[in-house]
C-alpha cells in the first residue's frame, strides 16, 4: 500500500527541512550525541525493559531469583513434554562425536570446524539448514580490519555500547578474532563490498568509533549463511538433519550432557542421539514477542536453547535485557516489525518526527535511539499515525541520494529497496516510516571463552549464548559472534569429545526439574520447548 495522501503531505515537512540538513551533514554538524547519564535516564523513562510488570524473578532452576521477562519465565518455568518414560532410550539411531543443534550461522560454522578437527558431526535444526536470524542479518559484520582501527578500539566500542555489563574475556576475544574470521569467510567465498580497487567498504554503526561495518549490501547474513551452508552440505560426511528440532537434552549419570532427543516435524518420530559432546546454537527469541512487540526474527526463534540447558543445569544471563532494534517496518502494514538495517542511517538517513525536526543523534546506540523514537511518539505525541492507528516516525532515506549520488539507494539496499517498492514506496525518493521492534536476545546461557557451559560436554554459540554484549549489543557484533564463538565451539566440542566416552543416556535431570516445579508451585501445566510460535486465535 503506497503511502495516504495525508501522509504524503506530512513528508513534505521533511522535504522543507531536508536541504538545510543535507548542508549541515556535509560541514560535519551532527544532532548533539547523548551523555552515557543522558541516554541511561532516556531508557529508563522510555525504554521496554524498563517498563513495569513486564519481568518477574525466576522461581526454579539455576538462576533462580534472576528476573527475565515474563514471556521467557513462561517457557523456563514450564514442563517437559517428556519424561523417563515417553521414549525407549535403548534405542540410539544416532552415534556421534558432536551434535551440533541448530542449522544458522554459529552451527553451521562450528560444524565445519568440528569436522576439521577430525570430529564426527550431526547438525540437526528445527525448519531448513538456513533457516535462522543469521538469514535475515542487514547491515554487516563488525572487524577492526584497518589501518586506522584496532581490536582493542572494537573492544572499547563493545564494552560501552553494553554499558560496562559485558564479559571483558569474550570481548576480547570476539574482537581479537574478528580480522581473521572475516578472512576465513572471504575464503569459504562470501562477497563482501568492495572498492574498484579491492579495498573492503566499510561503514560507521552505531555506537562505532571507527567504520568497521563490513557487508554485503543489504543482505550480509544471507550472503554469510548462503556460503557456510554450501560448505557445509560440500562437506559430506557432515550430517544434517533437517525439521528436527530438539526437545530435550541427554544426562549421564555424572550429569555431563550427553546428545539429545529429537522430535521430527514430518514423521512425528522421536529420534535418540547420543553424542559425545553437543554444541546449542539454536538462536534468539524474537518470536516470544515480548511485550507484544512485532519482531524481525525468523519463525523459529522460540528461545528452546534456553529451556533446554536450563533444565540440564545452565545458568542464563543478561536476559532481562532484550534487544529492540530502533528502525523497524511500521508501514505498509503487511511488513511491521521487519528490519530496515542500521546501515540505512551508516550511510546518512536521519530520523525525523512529523514536524519534519530531527530529535535524536542517528547512530547512538540501539537501546537509547529506541528510547528516542518512542518518547517522540509517545510523550511528545511527535509521531506519524499509520491508517490503522499505530505511530512512526520518518526515516530519510532520500537524503543518502544526494549525500552519496543517485541510484546509492537501489544500489547499496537493493533487498529494502524492493520491499518498499511492491508496495508503490520509492525509498530513494521518499522516507520509510519506522518505529522499534525486537530483534535480539542480549543475554543467554553463560558460557566461557571456550564456549564451554556450565554443564560439562555443552558447549553454546551465537544468540543462545550471553555475556559477550552483556546489556545491548552493537550492530554487527551478532555475526561476528556467531562465527568467532561458532569456530570455537567446533574446535572445544571435537577435542573434547576425543577424551570422552559417552555414558548412559537418561533425562534424570528433567525429573528432577519437573520436581522443582512441583515443589516451587509454578508451571500451572505448561509445556516447553515451544518450538513453534503459537499466532492461532491471536491475530485479527
Ligand atoms: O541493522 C542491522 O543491519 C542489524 C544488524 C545487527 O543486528 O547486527
Amino acid at each position: 500500500m503506497p503511502y495516504e495522501p495525508y501522509m504524503k503531505e506530512l513528508i513534505k515537512k521533511v522535504e522543507t527541512t531536508r536541504s538545510a540538513r543535507i548542508q549541515a551533514a556535509k560541514e560535519g554538524k551532527h544532532f548533539p550525541r547523548l551523555s552515557e547519564a543522558d541516554g541511561m535516564k532516556l531508557m529508563k523513562e522510555f525504554h521496554p525493559d524498563y517498563k513495569e510488570g513486564t519481568k518477574r524473578q525466576l522461581a526454579v532452576g539455576p538462576s533462580k531469583g534472576k528476573v527475565v521477562p515474563n514471556e521467557l519465565a513462561d517457557i523456563l518455568e514450564a514442563k517437559s513434554s517428556l519424561n523417563s518414560g515417553t521414549v525407549d532410550l535403548s534405542r540410539i539411531d544416532y552415534d556421534v562425536d558432536v551434535l551440533v543443534i541448530g542449522g544458522g550461522g554459529a552451527g553451521s560454522a562450528a560444524a565445519l570446524v568440528a569436522q576439521e578437527h577430525g570430529a564426527r558431526v550431526l547438525i540437526a535444526t528445527k525448519l531448513r539448514h538456513g533457516d535462522a536470524n543469521t538469514m535475515m542479518a542487514e547491515g554487516g559484520i563488525q572487524a577492526a580490519d584497518k589501518p586506522n582501527d584496532s581490536p582493542p578500539i572494537h573492544f572499547l566500542d563493545a564494552i560501552g555500547g553494553g554499558h560496562f555489563s559485558n564479559d571483558p574475556q569474550l570481548v576480547k576475544t570476539l574482537t581479537h578474532d574478528a580480522p581473521s574470521v572475516i578472512q576465513w569467510l572471504e575464503h569459504l567465498g562470501v562477497m563482501f563490498d568492495k572498492d574498484p580497487d579491492g579495498t573492503m567498504r566499510t561503514l560507521h554503526g552505531g555506537g562505532t568509533a571507527r567504520k568497521r561495518m563490513h557487508s554485503a549490501g543489504d543482505m550480509t547474513g544471507a550472503e554469510i549463511m548462503r556460503t557456510l551452508r554450501d560448505e557445509v552440505r560440500n562437506r559430506t560426511d557432515i550430517q544434517v538433519i533437517e525439521f528436527a528440532p530438539a526437545l530435550e537434552l541427554f544426562t549421564d549419570h555424572e550429569g555431563r550432557c550427553a546428545g539429545a532427543i529429537l522430535f521430527n516435524f514430518e514423521t512425528e518420530k522421536y529420534t535418540v542421539v547420543r553424542a559425545k559432546t553437543t554444541i546449542l546454537a539454536t538462536g534468539g527469541l524474537g518470536r516470544l514477542h515480548i511485550q507484544g512487540f512485532p519482531t524481525t526474527n525468523h519463525y523459529g526463534a522460540t528461545a528452546d536453547g534456553l529451556v533446554l540447558a536450563y533444565r540440564a543445569g545452565a545458568s542464563l544471563c543478561f536476559l532481562e535485557a532484550t534487544q529492540f532494534h530502533p528502525t523497524g517496518v511500521i508501514f505498509p502494514e503487511q511488513n511491521i516489525g521487519l528490519l530496515i538495517t542500521e546501515k540505512v542511517r551508516g550511510a546518512g538517513a536521519q530520523l525525523l518526527n512529523a514536524d519534519g525536526e530531527q530529535f535524536v543523534y542517528p547512530l547512538e546506540t540501539r537501546d537509547v535511539e529506541s528510547s528516542a523514537i518512542i518518547r517522540e511518539c509517545s510523550e511528545r505525541n511527535k509521531g506519524i499515525r499509520t491508517p490503522t492507528g499505530r505511530f512512526g516516525v520518518w526515516l530519510d532515506s532520500p537524503m543518502i541520494e544526494v549525500l552519496k549520488g543517485p541510484g546509492t539507494v537501489a544500489r547499496d539496499f537493493p533487498a529494502k529497496y524492493r520491499q518498499f517498492g511492491r508496495h508503490g514506496i520509492d525509498i530513494s525518493k521518499e522516507p520509510m516510516l519506522i518505529y522499534p521492534t525486537l530483534h535480539y536476545q542480549n543475554g543467554g546461557i553463560t558460557i566461557n571463552s571456550q564456549a564451554e557451559t556450565e554443564v560439562p560436554n555443552l558447549y553454546a554459540a551465537g544468540e543462545v549464548a550471553g555475556g559477550i554484549h552483556g546489556i545491548n549489543r552493537l550492530m554487527g557484533n551478532s555475526l561476528l559472534d556467531i562465527t568467532v564463538f561458532g569456530r570455537i565451539a567446533g574446535k572445544s566440542a571435537a577435542e573434547k569429545a576425543k577424551q570422552t566416552q559417552p555414558g548412559e543416556i537418561t533425562l534424570q535431570h528433567v525429573q528432577k526439574f519437573h520436581e522443582e516445579l512441583k515443589k516451587a508451585g509454578v508451571g500451572d501445566g505448561r509445556i516447553s520447548p515451544i518450538l513453534l510460535p503459537d499466532y492461532v486465535g491471536k491475530i485479527g
